[in-house]
């Protein structure tokens, strides 16, 4: 039977519905409150595991919201879809910073990228649709298909390729159903980022056989050293009509908190996505808009700080992670996640006990170093730990060391 099918109960048995009930819960956010949980009891754990910027918003988007928060007019519903002035404002960014021109026709306001990611979902796929997902993928898709009706067929990249999938591997993925490919550079969780050539190459693959691409551009200002960001719409514009482009102002501009993302898409799509969210949310919190068209129209000197931070743990973390024995940590070029493997270690014996799993891994490090990371597992891809390093420097060397002190521990 499968997860989906109800149980043989009638209706006025059944609690939950099979279609909701079959979710998982977030893994990530479940190994958050618990790091939160232990912290609150007094323990000094330190956390790795939630995936937002350590540093506040900048004055000016704050400012703005203050100002926001005076004006009656934002005391008001809104249009469904979004302010006005922030979708002309997402049109003009997106020009800027990905050289992608757009109608804001095409721009749909959403109550940050996970509603962007469900709405997206919804909109195009019908029941039986498979969807093809490159793992490690970040948590949230596989389940956002599943609520569309849609099944997500992943296609797993490991570490020898820096968790690049290739064309080959997506082609074979590819069946009668295929409607649609998901596409993420930079990556949670690996922090890989598609190099230009490989990007265009996808864009062109999903042209020629007529696919959709929800591309989610979510880390675009996230990129280090010799890695730079790439738009799929941008550099294969015969995709644009089957493209949508999910993004928000979460991460660029330490925004987790305020919910505001977008979904840029063909007219019909974003039209009947706005339909959904109008019965579902309506607009998202005026105040929050607000925030966010100062926070897109402004400059992009606060990113670039967080940026050069981020880049200085990220060589940290990865040094780091690649001195412990069993664990082989690529380097990441994007985001702020390291995605070590450490199947080296599985199995083998740390104080008393043999972890045979990421998951158990991922416990015995919480327990035994007050450290939180998240297994894998949550990623589709059991086998690895996924460590954010957006905390502070100090505090991200105290908790490596710590995972060090721990796992130099193993035995045979
Ligand atoms: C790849 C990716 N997309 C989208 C999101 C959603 O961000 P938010 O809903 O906070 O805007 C996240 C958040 O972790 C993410 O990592």
């Amino acid at each position: 039977m499968s997860a989906a099918t109800p149980p043989a109960q009638s209706p006025t048995e059944r609690r939950v519905s099979a279609r909701v009930g079959s979710i998982s819960e977030s893994a990530t956010l479940a190994v958050d409150a618990k790091a939160k949980a232990l912290k609150a009891a007094g323990r000094p754990v330190i956390g790795f595991g939630a995936g937002e910027p350590d540093f506040p918003t900048p004055d000016y988007i704050v400012d703005a919201a203050a100002e926001a928060c005076r004006d009656t007019r934002n005391h008001r519903y809104t249009p469904a879809g979004g302010l006005p002035e922030l979708k002309t404002a997402i049109a003009e960014k997106t020009l800027r910073d990905s050289g992608y021109e757009i109608d804001p026709a095409q721009v749909l306001v959403t109550n940050g990228g996970k509603q962007a990611i469900y709405e997206s979902f919804a909109a195009v796929l019908d029941p039986g649709d498979e969807v093809i997902v490159p793992a490690p993928y970040w948590t949230t898709y596989p389940e956002s298909i599943r609520l569309a009706g849609g099944v997500p067929v992943p296609v797993v990249a490991d570490e020898t390729t820096n968790y690049l999938v290739s064309i080959e591997q997506l082609e074979a993925a590819r069946t009668e159903r295929t409607k649609m490919v998901v596409f993420v550079s930079p990556s949670n969780p690996t922090g890989a980022v598609y190099p230009h050539a490989q990007v265009e190459a996808v864009g062109k693959w999903a042209v020629e056989h007529g696919l959709w691409v929800m591309t989610d551009e979510i880390y675009e200002h996230l990129v280090y050293g010799d890695a730079s960001f790439t738009s799929l719409p941008a550099v294969v514009p015969e995709l644009r009509d089957k493209c949508v482009v999910v993004n928000g102002v979460a991460k660029t501009y330490a925004m987790t908190g305020w919910r505001v993302g977008w979904i840029i898409g063909p007219k019909d799509v974003v039209k009947a996505a706005t339909n959904l969210q109008s019965h579902a949310t309506s607009n998202v919190s005026n105040v929050s808009q607000v925030a966010a068209a100062a926070a897109v129209s402004g400059s992009l000197d606060a990113v670039a700080e967080m940026r050069t931070a981020f880049d200085r743990r990220r060589r940290t973390i990865v040094r780091m992670l690649n001195e412990i024995e069993g664990v082989v940590c690529p380097e990441p070029e994007g985001a702020f996640y390291a995605y070590p493997s450490v199947k080296g270690l599985l199995g083998k014996e740390i104080r008393g006990r043999r972890p045979a799993t990421s998951v158990e891994l991922a416990e015995l490090i919480l327990e035994e170093a007050e450290v939180a990371v998240v297994p894998g597992e949550a990623f589709g891809t059991p086998g690895y730990l996924r460590l954010s390093y957006a905390l502070g420097d100090e505090d991200l060397a105290e908790g490596v060391s710590r995972m060090q002190k721990l796992l130099g521990e193993a035995r045979d």
